[in-house]
């Protein structure tokens, strides 16, 4: 049973979030122009179903070549979807240049502040309306997406299917208590980015989250358990990379901070892949962010599957050379160079004790 947001919760989530927020956010095009509802509303459409590296360069240009809603409103509709052109989901692009016509008719240009309007242009539902009305206008205004179920879920531990209309119920009604006051703008960005750069689906990074002091799933066993997705509904796929460092006749091996999935346990420098991202990059990235080197990404040793709840991970391990820096702790706890007949004495996680089995194989028997 979730209650009424208390506002020392309010308070325990807000502060931290809004501090992080403020260094870590990225610096995105829209976020440039925030206070102009159209821009906002532009990126928003565009950012539905679609990745925020694909946005990126069709918000550029379409922003250059529609720079407000009249120029929008006043452009045939062959010019619009020659410029939506490769994005998908082209209803999109219709509802934007019907709903932009209507309000050059209808609110002199000016997109309207009023939730009751906004909701009844084409394209527009009530996510849409409340991120307009919340980063345009500052209104205190929730959002509910894919991140914010996901954060809340976790924070709040909540039960059961958070599609069903009971909890759908209850995480709009937080979304909009948590919000503090005048903050709209920025909290709501924050929730989103945290989703996406912290609490990612199956790899969430306890350890640099500013809400791991109040957050129920992060304080368990495995943070992944939330949200609930109900049993049956199709497994979510994750790609991760991990990297076999080699110095002479060792490995490295880091271990994972104390909180979180796999919290504790040792393994070799892995990743989560980003949307896109092969699973070559996303090793030399592990090498780059978790112990601060560059790396050649060599030969690919193993890939291994697993599952963890509802996500089924498909673990990649490349052999690698250190090409510039030495290893330090960054995004780990520890790191210890290990020879191949010692690593069973490291405990790993599931998927790395299939990874540590494959190295021994390939590396035990040439050294
Ligand atoms: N995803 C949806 N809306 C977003 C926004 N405003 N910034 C980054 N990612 C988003």
């Amino acid at each position: 049973m979730i209650g009424a947001i208390i506002p020392e919760v309010r308070a325990a989530l807000a502060g931290p979030l809004l501090d992080w927020y403020r260094i870590h956010k990225r610096d995105l095009p829209w976020r440039r122009r925030q206070d102009d509802p159209y821009a906002v509303w532009v990126s928003e459409i565009m950012l539905q179903q679609t990745q925020v590296a694909t946005v990126i360069p069709y918000y550029e240009r379409w922003m250059s070549r529609f720079p407000t809603l009249g120029s929008l409103a006043g452009a045939p509709i062959d010019d619009v979807m020659k410029l939506w052109a490769g994005l998908g989901y082209y209803a999109r692009a219709r509802n934007l240049h019907r709903a932009a016509k209507i309000v050059v008719e209808r609110h002199g240009a000016c997109v309207p502040d009023d939730p009751d309007a906004i909701r009844r242009l084409p394209g527009i539902g009530r996510y849409t309306a409340g991120a307009i009305l919340s980063i345009a206008f500052n209104r205190m205004a929730p959002i509910l997406d894919g991140n914010v179920i996901r954060l809340l879920s976790r924070v709040f531990a909540i039960d059961g299917d958070p599609k069903s209309s009971h909890n759908q119920t209850a995480l709009w009604r937080m979304a909009e208590d948590l919000i503090p006051d005048g903050e709209a703008r920025e909290f709501n960005q924050a929730l989103m980015e945290l989703g996406a750069l912290v609490c990612k689906p199956s790899d969430p990074a306890c350890e640099r989250c500013p809400l791991l002091a109040i957050c129920r799933a992060g304080n368990s066993p495995d943070p992944t358990a939330w949200p609930q997705l109900p049993k049956g509904r199709s497994t979510v796929r994750a790609a991760h990379a991990a990297l076999i460092l080699r110095r002479e006749d060792r490995v490295l091996l880091v271990k994972r901070p104390e909180h979180g999935l796999w919290g504790g346990l040792w393994e070799f420098p892995r990743l989560e892949c980003e949307p896109q991202e092969s699973p070559e990059n996303c090793a030399a990235r592990a090498a780059q962010e978790v112990v601060g080197v560059t790396a050649e990404v060599g030969e690919r040793l193993a890939k291994i599957k697993h599952t963890v709840m509802h996500y089924g991970i498909t673990l990649h391990g490349f052999e690698g050379t250190i090409v510039c820096g030495d290893p330090v702790a960054g995004n780990c706890a520890e790191l210890r160079w290990v020879t191949p007949s010692n690593l069973h004495d490291f405990p790993v996680s599931s998927p790395q004790k299939a990874m540590v089995e494959a190295v021994i194989a390939r590396l035990g028997s040439r050294s």
